[in-house]
């Protein structure tokens, strides 16, 4: 099973981007955190970053199209981006959205996602961890024939 784990601006900085909220994990580490985790659980996972919005619609579209699963941290899209929102609700397979940081602890623009309503589930304040309990909650489900 084919899993996009997309991810939005500014996260390809992760590493040396406000660790104090985002943590010392690099972006290149990311990548094999969530390529390894795929591994061992069966799953083809593609992992990409881009700080230009068109870039990820190209993407979500791409998703839908193949009725694939996606992991997205829609990072700061995530508070006014009604075109990545209706991107994701045109996808036909899961969508995790993940948040590195509790954005619910933070500044209050930062607490309204517009693509939560569009998502399958929602993981936030866990750190770089969250991506691979999304991973695994997509294993689960496939396993499940879900
Ligand atoms: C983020 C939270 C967003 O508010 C922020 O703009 C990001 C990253 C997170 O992973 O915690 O870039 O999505």
């Amino acid at each position: 099973m084919r899993v996009y784990v997309l991810n939005g601006p500014n996260l390809g900085r992760l590493g040396t981007r406000q660790v104090d909220v985002y943590g010392v994990t690099s972006y290149a580490d990311l990548v094999n955190l969530c390529v390894d985790t795929g591994r061992e659980l069966g799953l083809d996972v593609v992992v990409r970053q881009t700080d230009a919005e068109h870039e990820l619609l190209g993407w979500l579209h791409e998703a839908a199209d193949e009725e694939a699963a996606v992991v997205l941290n829609p990072a700061a899209w995530s508070h006014y981006s009604i075109a990545v929102r209706d991107a994701c609700a045109m996808l036909r397979g899961p969508l995790v959205e993940v948040h590195i940081s509790n954005i619910h602890a933070r500044e209050e623009f930062r607490h309204h996602s517009v693509v939560s309503a569009v998502a399958t589930g929602v993981i936030c304040g866990l750190g770089v961890d969250g991506y691979r309990l999304a991973l695994h909650h997509l294993a689960a489900r496939r396993d499940a024939g879900a």
